[in-house]
């Protein structure tokens, strides 16, 4: 397989991907085989190839939703974030898991951690499918699929400038394409 000159490497196989996926997919169905609903709740725009996959492979009731965010600088200072589209329903009593596709410096996980937090589900959890190594998340990551370097990754949801976003694996951008 020729990858495109943009990649460096594939990180992360389609069928280690889909594995990892079916495992806490399997984690996630026995955690929760007694609750009437999960409520997942996917991170636009990365999160929907992700939350797709994940969702097929439960097998207990559950729901799936969206929510969008958006940071208001680039810097580590400002990282400041926003919701650009809310979730359908209000979330009281609902069992809620945030549905993240990476997890970078923490800091739209923690903020949608303590946002939803705020609107009385009956239980809060997070999932992420990989998180990079430089993460400080000050809230919990319950489900994980992978870590990774600190390098840019593209695939399976993840894009760079809206490029590279369908392809089925996990692949690292050549440095010089985003420094
Ligand atoms: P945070 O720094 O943990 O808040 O991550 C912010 C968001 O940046 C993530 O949800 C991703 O959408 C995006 N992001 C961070 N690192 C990467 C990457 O390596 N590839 C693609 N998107 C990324
Ligand atoms: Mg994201």
């Amino acid at each position: 397989m020729t990858l495109h000159p943009d990649l460096a490497r594939v990180l992360v196989p389609e069928d280690t991907i889909q594995a990892h996926v079916k495992v806490l997919a399997h984690q996630i169905s026995q955690d929760y085989a007694n609750v009437e609903r999960l409520y997942l709740i996917g991170v636009l725009r990365g999160a929907f190839m992700f939350l797709a996959d994940l969702a097929r492979y439960l097998t207990i009731p559950h729901t799936v939703d969206f929510m969008a965010v958006s940071s208001y600088g680039k810097t580590a200072v400002s990282g400041a974030v926003r919701i650009v589209m809310d979730v359908r329903e209000p979330l009281v009593n609902e069992h809620v898991m945030i549905v993240e596709d990476i997890v970078d410096s923490g800091r739209t996980l923690s903020y949608l951690y303590k946002t939803l937090q705020g609107r009385q589900p009956a239980s809060l959890k997070t999932c992420a499918l990989v998180s990079k190594n430089r993460a400080q998340v000050d809230v919990p990551v319950d489900y994980l699929g992978f870590h990774i370097p600190d390098v840019w990754v593209v695939g399976y949801g993840l894009d760079y400038a809206d490029k590279h976003r369908t392809l089925p694996f996990i692949a690292e951008l050549k440095e010089e394409v985003y420094k």
